[in-house]
């Protein structure tokens, strides 16, 4: 893989995503074989915005290479406090890890950070724009359950500020998905998506109800509602709690269709879904770890 910086799903060709996908597969494999593979690597991490799996798995995923983490702590306990701007905090710490990893609440952080480091800069979510390692595993885990050949996925819930939803579907349009997204009205995709992905080639469908379309999907990918990046609260509350599944709502849908969710879940999954066949969401969680490694691996060998 020939990328410096990890920033978008939309840098990422059908040879890239094989590439990463296969070597996440060697990892779960035998992850002893990668265990001192990046032996004494540092791993800066930079999250600006609150990050359970995302930060643990990269943390998890540069240990089991052999190398450790150098990480900024929260907002509060560092320098940001006194006022120091994001592109210096970059270049100080790149002089302390061989690869950083950032989290921001502004879209277009990601980018513009990349442009003051040498060192690789993968994007871990920058406000409502991209998360393109959570589409890596997302992708890892959709290959594995249901294949890339004729997939039929729904995507329901906050397409307009979900940014693992902007991502996944740059990367669904690569390995020519039939998309479907099902959303409230006022929740759709941006138009600058939309005219990205139409550009690319996709095959979108957008709808604001689920039933119609449940049966045909290999695959329904389930997002919260994005509270934190409404500008206003009301607005918010127009449309919490809809768009929730149950067991019920499933017995229209294939035996064999696949439910996933980059989690943290609100409500939007009944927990009755959790003991079925149709919950992925744990184990797409868990992959989080093998496709991490893989990706940092090729990151960190690009470097050498
Ligand atoms: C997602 C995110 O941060 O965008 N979480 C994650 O990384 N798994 C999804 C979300 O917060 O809803």
């Amino acid at each position: 893989m020939r990328h410096d910086h990890i920033i978008s799903a939309k840098q990422l060709s059908r040879a890239d995503i094989e590439e990463v996908l296969d070597r996440a597969a060697e990892v779960a494999a035998d992850p002893e074989a990668f265990a001192d593979r990046h032996e004494n690597a540092l791993l800066g991490l930079l999250f600006f915005e609150p990050s359970t799996r995302t930060k643990m798995s990269f943390t998890a995923a540069v240990k089991r290479l052999g190398g450790d983490v150098v990480d900024m702590g929260t907002v509060e306990s560092s320098s940001v406090k006194k006022g120091e701007s994001l592109a210096d905090t970059v270049r100080v710490v790149e002089g302390y890890a061989d690869a950083l990893v950032l989290r921001h609440p502004s879209e277009g952080s990601a980018q513009m950070a990349s442009e003051f480091v040498d060192v690789p800069l993968i994007n871990a979510g920058d406000g409502a724009g991209q998360h393109p390692t959570q589409t890596l595993l997302d992708l890892y885990t959709i290959r594995e359950s249901a294949g890339f050949d004729d997939l039929t996925i729904g995507i329901m819930g906050d397409l307009k500020y979900g940014r693992t939803v902007h991502s996944l579907a740059h990367a669904l349009t690569t390995v020519d998905a039939d998309q479907h997204f099902i959303s409230p009205e006022s929740l759709q995709l941006p138009r600058s998506v939309r005219y990205d992905l139409h550009e690319e080639g996709a095959t979108i469908r957008e709808h604001t109800e689920l039933e119609p379309v449940l049966s045909e999907l290999d695959v329904l990918y389930v997002t919260r509602i994005q509270a934190e990046r409404f500008p206003d609260e009301s607005e918010y509350r127009a449309v919490a709690g809809e768009y929730q599944i149950d067991a019920e709502t499933l017995e229209a849908a294939r035996d064999d269709l696949t439910v996933m969710h980059p989690l943290p879940r609100v409500d939007e999954i009944d927990h009755d879904i959790d003991g079925t066949d149709h919950a992925h969401y744990f184990q797409q969680a868990h992959n989080g770890v093998p496709v991490r490694m893989a990706l940092l691996d090729l990151v960190l060998e690009g470097q050498r």
